[in-house]
């Protein structure tokens, strides 16, 4: 698979091990930024991914600040984006098997690298339900389409 990631500056080592990982599970990392641990805004790279991900070009996105909370509301304003802040694997396994969450948000000073790891896997490994969770997601896409037309 193709996975987007994006950070900003107190998010950027973990980026690093989450971008390790993703290649070692051999999936295709599209690294939006930041690329250094300088001072930086998360709304940019929470877009960058967000449009990523709603576009096709990448399949998933992992999104990354200091709590996971600013990148992963930016992320959520591309429509087709359902990026869900998980801190542990339950959250990141429900993400994906109720919310067909398609961006996995973590705070990297919130959650410690080994754990952001294990979330990440959870997330990865956990596939959607379908069922009656379908309804709910496809209500969500209602509202994105409807946004969309400018209704
Ligand atoms: C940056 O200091 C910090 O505000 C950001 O990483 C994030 O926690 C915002 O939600």
């Amino acid at each position: 698979m193709k996975i987007a990631v994006g950070n900003d500056h107190p998010a950027y080592e973990l980026k690093c091990a989450v971008k390790k990982r993703l290649e070692e599970r051999g999936h295709e990392v599209i690294d939006a930024g930041s690329h250094n641990a300088e001072s930086t805004d998360y709304p940019i790279y929470g877009a960058a991914v967000g449009e990523l991900v709603a576009s096709g070009e990448a399949d998933l996105g992992v999104v990354m600040c200091g709590t996971g909370i600013g990148i992963s509301i930016a992320a959520n304003k591309t429509p087709g984006v359902r990026a869900a802040l998980c801190w542990n694997i339950t959250a990141a396994r429900a993400a994906r098997e109720h919310n067909d969450a398609n961006v996995l948000a973590i705070g990297a000073r919130l959650t410690a690298s080994p754990l952001a790891l294990d979330i990440l896997d959870a997330w990865l490994d956990a596939g959607f339900e379908g069922g009656r969770h379908a309804r709910r997601v496809g209500q969500i896409s209602e509202m994105d389409a409807r946004r969309s037309e400018g209704n």
